[in-house]
């Protein structure tokens, strides 16, 4: 497997320049030439090349024509004799409106057609890639099928070279993520899960693209909040404020401590003055106090941590406490470039567009998440260099993120859109997860909170239960393996084959389907194609020599649908990054698996004369199937 990533070994631009033109690309360049040269006068014209709905007439189709013909000079229209010295014009009948309107249409095609051909002309004597030339089928489209012997050669350069020859070509080095993020002394809930994992998704696509990646876990570990826990915990544990046993506390308990403590706040107006007291001793740097609050963090982050290590997914924590020196320092320098205003006495930023401000600090000089945010902005722009900042949350708030944007190109954090530093950002927002029953999400354990551990669990049983099935004389340690892969597989899978913007429902059932759209459908997919390369018993599949010496070729028609497949694997994570949008890939990964399927009915391999051309073809998809793995977070198995 093609596991290694040349993650800082390599500066993007030399991964970049190693990477391969996409089919798409190499299409879409003759086009854009061929436009160019055969209509000079139209300028602006963009090249569309796009794969077709209906593969029986064609592998892609360039439809610039109509656009074109649009917009040249039109044939002059066929006119009924002029109306004699001001008397009324002769009316048409409807036969001859009929025969008018066909006349004209028939002018349109002609002239649709003449430009087709005009661009087909002008296109380069040598397209190595496209089957003998593109043509029309006497109409506007221009139709053309990928060369199958240029096909084999890429889907066998790749074995030779490696997949990561595939990667996309983008023109950042630097990415920033924000995801996961969850808050310190409360559970994590399943908004956090879905933030981790389409965060971790979205930073293994863009390692994969020989970015630098930051992985960064905000969580919110500072606020007034922790005034009032420490507070609590002064008042409430036998060893007061010292109280190190709170160090071992599981998020159940702290999530306890912060309902009770919170309650308490509420209620008695004197505790709340003196919560009040232990925040402000906490940011004067009062040592008891700061250890109290470390302690809390301690607590959290092994909770944290044990849910990333499951699922695989690292990240670095840089909570909102990290930014705290930088805020009073920041809004004085915001108040300095004129942009902040007073409202009520709190101090605020206008956005051009949004109904509110961005509150940077309140009345009574409290910083706020806003604020923070702010500083983080700038952190990730100027000291961390990043030139894509990328923020992973629910849509709730998008709204929050249009008025940090906003307010960072005001304060000239963010450069403009002409300026060559001018960075991408995306809010990366998401719906929400429900229960199977379409309604707030529960565990079998009941009560208000899901732990997300508990989810974890019964997906892994789950799956330890079909792998049982189906395999009885499995050992402990393979069971437990593969019941982890696919059971963390199933949850990642079903969150990210949806379109992220959606809400969808959280079903055990739905997601550990055999049969369906599911992890683990396409993990036993997987095993199954890694069978054929054992059965077939040849080493130099394995060792790669077989890639070096023989070659592809595609005869039959679903040999041909799947290596098409394979090579648009590229183009599904160039669509998938213009929207950061997983759901692209895990489509891409299913129709691979559903065009190997309709191969391996049709095509026989082992002990077959095309057995070595087909071996190749069925290693690459295995190859092509664990990028995909690798990127969506799976762990492939190997045997059923
Ligand atoms: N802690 C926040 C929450 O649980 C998410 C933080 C997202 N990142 C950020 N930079 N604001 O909603």
């Amino acid at each position: 497997m093609a596991s290694g990533h040349a993650n800082g070994s390599q500066s993007p631009q030399g991964r970049a320049s190693m990477q391969r033109t996409t089919f798409r690309e190499m299409v879409h360049q003759a086009f854009q030439g061929a436009i160019e040269r055969a209509f000079p006068d139209l300028p602006n014209q963009q090249a569309v090349v796009a794969p077709t709905g209906n593969p029986k007439i064609a592998d892609y189709q360039c439809n610039n024509a109509m656009i074109i013909s649009g917009r040249l000079p039109q044939p002059p229209k066929e006119k009924p004799a002029p109306a004699e010295n001001g008397q009324e014009k002769p009316k048409l009948s409807k036969a001859e409106q009929k025969k008018l309107k066909a006349a004209e249409q028939e002018a349109r095609n002609k002239l649709q057609n003449k430009v087709a051909q005009q661009i087909i002309d002008a296109l380069p004597e040598s397209l190595p890639m496209i089957a003998g030339r593109p043509a029309t089928a006497g109409g506007a489209f221009i139709n053309m099928r990928v060369d199958t012997a240029w096909m084999g050669q890429v889907v066998q350069s790749m074995l030779v070279e490696g997949i990561d020859k595939w990667a996309p070509r983008l023109p950042h080095k630097r990415a920033v993520i924000d995801f996961s993020s969850p808050n310190v002394a409360k559970e994590m809930h399943v908004g956090h899960l879905r933030s981790t994992i389409l965060g971790d998704t979205l930073a293994r696509t863009l390692e994969y693209c020989g970015l630098e990646v930051v992985r960064l876990n905000h969580v919110g570990d500072w606020g007034t909040q922790f005034g009032m826990l420490i507070q609590y915990i002064a008042e409430s544990r036998p060893g007061g404020i010292n109280d190190t046993n709170i160090e071992h506390e599981d998020l159940g308990q702290l999530q306890a401590l912060y309902k009770k403590s919170k309650e308490r706040f509420d209620a008695d107006p004197e505790f709340k003055e003196r919560a009040k007291a232990a925040v402000g001793r906490l940011q004067g740097g009062d040592a008891e106090c700061l250890q109290a609050w470390q302690r809390i963090c301690k607590a959290s982050r092994q909770a944290f941590q044990a849910v990333y290590d499951r699922l695989g997914v690292k990240l670095e924590e840089r909570g909102e406490s990290f930014y705290n020196p930088f805020l009073a320092s920041l809004v004085e320098e915001l108040a300095g470039q004129g942009i902040i205003e007073d409202s009520n006495g709190a101090k605020v930023v206008w956005v051009e567009g949004q109904e509110n401000p961005l509150i940077v600090q309140k009345a009574d000089g409290a910083f706020l998440y806003g604020t923070t945010d702010l500083a983080a902005i700038r952190h990730r722009l100027q000291t961390e260099k990043g030139d894509w900042l990328i923020y992973v949350t629910d849509l709730g708030q998008a709204g929050h993120f249009d008025l940090v944007f906003g307010s960072a190109k005001k304060a000239g954090f963010i450069l403009p859109k002409d300026d060559p530093g001018h960075p991408r950002i995306d809010h990366v927002g998401f719906g929400l997860v429900l229960g199977a029953d379409g309604k707030r999400i529960r565990t079998r354990s009941g009560g208000d909170n899901v732990r997300l551990s508990e989810l974890l669990d019964e997906a892994k049983e789950r799956c330890q239960t079909t792998i049982k099935d189906r395999r009885e004389d499995i050992g402990e340690e393979e069971l437990d393996m593969a019941s982890s892969a696919m059971g963390y597989g199933a949850i990642k899978y079903a969150d990210l084959k949806n379109h992220r913007t959606t809400n969808y429902k959280f079903d055990f059932d739905a997601m550990c389907d055999l049969k369906g759209n599911t992890a683990v459908y396409l993990l036993y997919a997987h095993a199954r194609i890694a069978s054929i390369v054992r059965k077939a018993d040849r080493p130099e599949v394995s060792d790669g020599s077989l890639a070096k010496s023989a070659s592809i070729d595609l005869e039959h028609p679903a040999e041909v649908a799947l290596a098409l497949h394979l090579i648009r694997f590229p183009e599904a994570l160039e669509d998938m990054l213009e929207d950061l949008t997983p759901n692209r890939l895990t489509e891409y990964l299913y129709i691979l698996s559903d065009k190997f399927n309709t191969f391996y009915t049709n095509c026989h391999v082992i002990g077959e004369a095309q057995e070595d051309s087909r071996l190749l073809l069925v290693q690459s998809v295995a190859v092509v199937m664990r990028q995909c793995f690798h990127l969506l977070g799976l762990t492939p198995l190997y045997r059923i």
